[in-house]
């Protein structure tokens, strides 16, 4: 008598069937899923990323605040025409430091995700005052309102360290430094080496246009103007990797 002679006892119970049924499914769930948790596998590594700067990290705070990701993406899709209108295609490591991502849904306005350096400071803080007085056509709210208000530092090393909790490479150095490196990437005239040395490329100076104060536009501002710069694609080939 064969194993397929017994299958009768299977099909004539439907608890059976059911409990078997979900042992089978789950099986082939693991099997597919279960890789995903070993980040290495699934995120190709790429040079140049790196975590975000206490400054950065403050502006991005504030981009999640204001909800920009209700009418901007973070994710340039591998097509023709998103890829020359914005640059090359997002990797899965240019987002792999974002808790939470900002990958967005919906394209009210154009995708962020390499916007940095196509603008000067300035534009941004004038772009952000009043948007149509830069792009008359523009629908987007103003946030005027972020050169008056005074950025929060006081919690910064423990943001880096909530992120560190979650898998963010920021080392002791890097927390304890944290309010320092942030108050130094914003201030022209301040000792800059540490917040150089820590986070390469890190855009510095005064971003809001007052040096005498530290705003909520300064920490935006710096953010933005990192967004997609950390990786060199004159070195980087999607298709093959490294040249
Ligand atoms: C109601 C939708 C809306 C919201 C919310 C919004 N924007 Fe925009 N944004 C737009 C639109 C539409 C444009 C295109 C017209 C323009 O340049 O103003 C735009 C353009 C931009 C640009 C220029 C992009 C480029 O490549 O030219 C930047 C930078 C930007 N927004 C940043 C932000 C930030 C930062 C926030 C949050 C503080 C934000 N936006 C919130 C709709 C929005």
């Amino acid at each position: 008598m064969s194993i397929l002679d017994k299958h009768h006892i299977l099909e004539k119970n439907a608890t059976l069937l059911l409990v078997a049924s979900l042992v089978v499914v789950s099986i082939g769930g693991i099997v597919e899923i279960a890789p995903l948790f070993y980040l290495e596998n699934t995120i190709e590594k790429v040079k140049g990323m790196r975590p975000y700067s206490p400054l950065e990290l403050a502006g991005r705070n504030i981009y999640i605040r204001e909800g920009c990701y209700n009418c901007h993406s973070q994710m340039i899709r591998p097509f023709r025409d998103e890829v020359e209108r914005y640059g090359p295609y997002s990797l899965a490591a240019e987002s792999m430091y974002d808790h939470p991502f900002q990958w967005g849904s919906k394209r009210t306005g154009p995708d962020l995700a390499r916007v940095g350096a196509r603008y000067s400071d300035e534009w941004h803080v004038q772009h952000l005052i009043d948007p149509r007085s830069v792009v008359p056509e523009s629908i987007m709210p103003t946030y005027a309102f972020l050169l008056e208000r005074t950025l929060e530092i006081d919690n910064i090393a423990l943001d880096l360290k909530a992120n560190a909790a979650v898998g963010v490479p920021y080392d002791e150095a890097m927390i304890e430094n944290a309010k320092v490196d942030l108050m130094a990437q914003a201030d022209p005239d301040a000792d800059t080496s540490g917040v150089e040395e820590r986070y390469p490329k890190a855009v510095l100076g005064d971003f809001d246009g007052d040096p005498t104060k530290l705003s909520e536009m300064d920490a935006l501002v710096a953010y933005l103007q990192m967004l997609g710069t950390l990786v060199d694609f004159s070195s980087y080939d999607p298709t093959s990797g490294y040249r």
